[in-house]
């Protein structure tokens, strides 16, 4: 089904097999590529692209933190990823959207300062497995040895292919203990966040997550937090330690594909997965995302 995909890169959308970089480029070779994962919903009044201005932000702070000078205007992306949403008849899924150093660079820096742009969408249950959207229903945990990527070495708020080095091999090693995903600590010691989701605890009620200083920005972490609010449900962002991962009520990931992701097991403690405050969040962000919570409609942009 893949190769029924096409793929906007540089100004047209190409079959997918067409969709080729050199060997040799600089970002291939030096992982410089960033990139953004968006959702798309089948709302009630039709296809939505989830928050996507501020999936835009993010992209602008990981062009600004590697020095990338991104070829398209904010509108001409914007443009890019709903056509590429409409041309693959995409409802329910993702979208990928990549600037990477095409030409060729042997050097640490790009020499061909050419930056090239590229979106692909994908449905689920048609070109993605279901199972990724919430890899299982709940995800069992390991502590992974490896730290997160420490802030003083480069910008990890930054979504660059560079730094997904770092996730994959604590995903690998905790997959290799029987876990299904690992949570990072930092280099402190301080939790951090999941390989590629946000990290939230559940103590007494109340909704706790690391602060921004050691994580990625995670746009569905700030959806949490306001929901949070909206919900009255008390939340409060600060430092979190290994003790608290094994003395929370509950936790659960959040991210764009996996939404809330309760967590049924840390290491060898078990956990209700949903809990009750969990559920809640997840049930609420479902109406959201349906178009049905009148107050979170500037959150999807429906297809034109
Ligand atoms: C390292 C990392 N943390 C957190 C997240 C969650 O961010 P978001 O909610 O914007 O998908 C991601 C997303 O891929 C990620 O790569």
């Amino acid at each position: 089904m893949l190769n029924q995909r096409r793929i906007w890169m540089d100004g047209e959308l190409r079959p997918f097999g067409e969709a080729k970089v050199h060997l040799l480029s600089q970002s291939f070779a030096r992982g410089s590529a960033i990139f953004e994962v968006i959702s798309v919903f089948a709302a009630d009044q039709g296809a939505a692209v989830f928050r996507i201005s501020d999936h835009l932000d993010r992209l602008s702070a990981s062009a600004s933190a590697l020095m990338i000078r991104l070829p398209l205007s904010r509108a001409k992306i914007r443009a890019a990823v709903l056509k590429t949403v409409s041309a693959n008849q995409v409802d329910f899924g993702l979208v990928k959207l990549i600037a990477y150093y095409s030409g060729f660079g042997l050097e640490v820096i790009p020499t061909d300062p050419k930056v090239s742009f590229a979106v692909a969408a994908f449905q689920f249950g048609r070109d993605l497995s279901l199972s990724k959207l919430g890899e299982d229903r709940f995800a069992t945990v390991g502590i992974s040895k490896w730290r997160k990527l420490d802030p003083a070495t480069v910008p990890i708020f930054a979504k660059a292919a560079g730094n997904y080095l770092n996730p994959m091999l604590a995903k690998l090693e905790i997959r290799s203990r029987g876990f299904k995903t690992p949570i990072l600590l930092d280099t402190k010691g301080s939790v951090a966040e999941g390989a590629t989701e946000s990290i939230f605890l559940v103590r007494n009620k109340k909704v706790l997550t690391p602060k921004l200083d050691n994580i990625l920005p995670g746009i569905t972490r700030l959806s949490i937090l306001e929901i949070c609010k909206r919900l009255g449900i008390p939340v409060q962002e600060q430092n979190l330690k290994l003790k608290d991962l094994l003395s929370c009520d509950e936790a659960f990931f959040s991210s764009t594909t996996c939404k809330v992701w309760p967590i049924s097991r840390i290491e060898k403690r078990r956990l209700p997965a949903p809990g009750p405050v969990s559920a809640r969040l997840k049930e609420y962000f479902d109406q959201i995302l349906s178009g049905r919570i009148k107050e979170f409609r500037r959150w999807l942009t429906y297809l034109e």
